[in-house]
């Protein structure tokens, strides 16, 4: 079973910190940390409209800031998780030689949403959708974790 898992994506401030609260209030057994890989909001709390809309669904993410990703997060987690493709390529692009790290899209583990990423609510502004596709997702990550371990 994964231990220590990264959400990524481009700014750290909506997607990736949602995934993150979502997961690991799913999942509190596993360990977690998000990134963006991008540098504009480090330090920064997650996007208003995010934290307030993750908020009424029960997700906390008042404590999560904004980093950006590095090359050492390869060795720093069993496995990297992007929202879309464009997360994936700029992941991909610091992969170090030799580093094992499987490196996923979050809808990946959401295969009965439809989605083949999770749109960027700071541009589409639908928060909810977004959120429906994070927890879902979430919860077929959890599933998958646990299924694993138990074998
Ligand atoms: P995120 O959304 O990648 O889901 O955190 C974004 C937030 C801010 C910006 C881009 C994406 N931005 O360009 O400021």
């Amino acid at each position: 079973m994964a231990q220590n898992i990264l959400f990524v994506c481009l700014g750290n401030i909506c997607r990736s910190p949602a995934a993150e609260g979502v997961f690991r209030a799913l999942c509190p057994e596993v360990a977690t940390d998000s990134a963006g890989t991008a540098s504009y909001h480090v330090g920064s709390p997650p996007y208003g409209p995010m934290k307030a809309a993750a908020k009424a669904r029960g997700f906390d993410l008042s404590d999560l800031r904004a980093r950006q990703f590095s090359r050492q997060d390869f060795d720093r987690f069993d496995l990297i998780i992007g929202m879309d493709g464009d997360n994936l390529g700029d992941i991909e692009a610091q992969r170090p030689k030799g580093a094992t790290t499987p490196v996923k899209l979050f809808t990946d583990y959401a295969p009965g949403q439809g989605a083949d990423h999770v749109p960027d609510p700071y541009y589409t502004r639908d928060f909810e959708g977004c959120l429906d596709l994070i927890e879902a997702a979430a919860a077929g990550l959890t599933k998958a974790l646990r299924n694993s371990s138990a074998g």
